[in-house]
């Protein structure tokens, strides 16, 4: 840790006057004020961001999982900074080096994971790639309407918002003609059949085949054995929906549904890729075959952004997407693929597979041991280092928001005192309920980290507990 006030400029605008100006100049209309008082962020390194003060933050959701090798990776430094002295920029509309290395990188990936044949094509942001995808399942199958998850997110452009559950992201923005018809998600603790993944999975699955018994439940016709629907666009770990893990047999029977009645199966793996679950692609874990994966975020560990998509070949063939199918004008800029590389290359040399799931299993222990001390924390779960804290009422069941709120604020008010020091702890909030801490700490966490991690956790969530009045 370092302290980042000495380095400061005294020409520097104080946080105050930074927080005034920000209040007349920006828009509130992303989600900075979420928090009751925004922060501002100076340095960033490893596991921590720094406030205008030094105080050090532990963060425990590493930009929604973007930044998966740790704040300011030197070796991703290096790569960036080798590409500014040589490529730093170049129209999307020529080659370089990178983008066809990384591409191959990606498919290789791939036919590890799964055993296909593909292709990828970029783009800048994660909605972006999933409109890419939307385009090619339309040209594909000829179909608009989509099937997806409730409690799913696939981002917020228009096209993205359409197949994304929540209503609320929809509802000012008037008539969305292809919104997605949304199926219940595999989440055991809130299903039916609470703890029962078995039931869980069995009833989820039976909601699916049930759209194809007959004629009449308007999603099929029985004599072309054609669907309305032209894909299925699933996350295997919900991500926003809370880090909701599903029974390991379910989207093998989901893919087999799909593949009978002619539907696609894209799996988003923009926030559960490059091996935050402890696979390459999470959708590894379930043994079931997407015909398109989605990705962005942690592909450039947080830096210069780039997405993409990968197809099959029979879908993404050029005779079947041809030139000018999507573009933007960022899409593989330079120093995103050179990004890419480094973070692919880290990634496929570095034991990421056995150490993301020790990692995951030490951290969920302790997430257990909270929870026998916290009746409010009703239910825990991981799979490698995408963990959840799902809190709820002293019943342990009953959401309660306002406890994962009051978290999330305390964190970033940056006054926890632990160990003689001053430090705060940056934490997300997900789920169907907004109850639930989306834990998403860096890969290279360590053990003392993970160890500062639960006595920070305690600590706020009694101090959230006192705060509205528990016992
Ligand atoms: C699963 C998933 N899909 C899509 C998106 C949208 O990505 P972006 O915010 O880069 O547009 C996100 C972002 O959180 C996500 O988690």
């Amino acid at each position: 840790m370092f302290s980042a006030k000495a380095d400061l400029p005294d020409s520097f605008l104080t946080e105050r006057e930074l927080l005034d100006l920000e209040s007349r100049v920006c828009s509130y209309g992303d989600t900075v004020h979420y928090a009751e008082v925004p922060k501002i962020f100076e340095r960033c390194e490893g596991s921590y961001l720094y406030d205008l003060h030094g105080t050090p933050y532990l963060d425990l959701q590493m930009w929604y999982s973007a930044v998966n090798l740790g704040y300011a990776n030197p070796q991703v430094a290096a790569a960036l900074h080798a590409q500014i002295d040589r490529l730093p920029q170049l129209a999307c509309q020529y080659l370089h080096r990178e983008k066809i290395e990384l591409a191959e990188m990606i498919c290789d990936s791939v036919q590890r994971g799964f055993g296909m044949h593909g292709r990828v094509h970029f783009n800048v942001g994660g909605a972006q790639a999933i409109e890419d995808a939307l385009k090619l399942v339309r040209q594909t199958t000829g179909r608009q309407h989509m099937l997806a998850f409730q409690g799913g997110y696939h981002g917020r452009t228009l096209g993205a918002s359409a197949i994304t559950s929540s209503y609320r992201y929809r509802e000012r923005f008037g008539e969305f003609a292809d919104r997605a018809e949304f199926l219940p998600f595999p989440y055991t603790f809130r299903s039916r059949y609470p703890g029962d993944a078995v039931r869980t999975e069995n009833e989820c699955i039976d909601t699916v085949e049930r759209l194809f018994e007959h004629e009449y439940t308007g999603a099929w016709n029985p004599k072309t054995g054609h669907s309305e629907f032209g894909a299925f666009f699933v996350e295997a770990v919900q991500g926003t929906g809370g880090y909701v893990i599903p029974p390991r047999g379910y989207f093998k029977r989901l893919a087999r549904v799909c593949r009978e009645h002619g539907i696609l199966l894209v799996d988003d793996e923009i926030q559960m890729g490059f091996y935050r679950t402890g696979k390459m692609w999470a959708m590894e874990h379930f043994d079931a075959e997407p015909d398109i994966i989605v990705f962005g975020k942690a592909l450039t560990n947080g830096m210069n952004p780039i997405s993409g998509i990968w197809a099959r070949e029979e879908l993404i063939a050029p005779d079947k997407f041809g030139p000018g199918s999507t573009h933007s004008t960022f899409a593989s800029n330079t120093l995103g693929t050179a990004a890419g590389l480094a973070v692919m290359k880290i990634i496929t040399s570095g034991g990421y597979e056995s150490s993301v799931m020790e990692k995951g299993a030490y951290f969920l222990a302790k997430l257990r041991e909270l929870r026998k001390k916290h009746p409010e924390i009703g239910d825990v779960d991981g799979l490698g280092l995408a963990l959840r804290m799902e809190m709820c009422h002293p019943d342990g069941i009953a959401p309660w928001r306002e406890l994962a709120d009051r978290m999330f604020q305390i964190g970033l008010a940056g006054n926890l005192q632990i160990r003689g020091t001053s430090m705060g702890l940056v934490l997300d909030i997900g789920g169907y309920y907004k109850n639930v801490i989306t834990l998403a700490p860096s890969l290279e966490i360590t053990s003392a980290e993970m160890d500062l991690a639960a006595v920070a956790l305690d600590l706020v969530v009694a101090r959230a507990k006192a705060q509205l009045g528990a016992p």
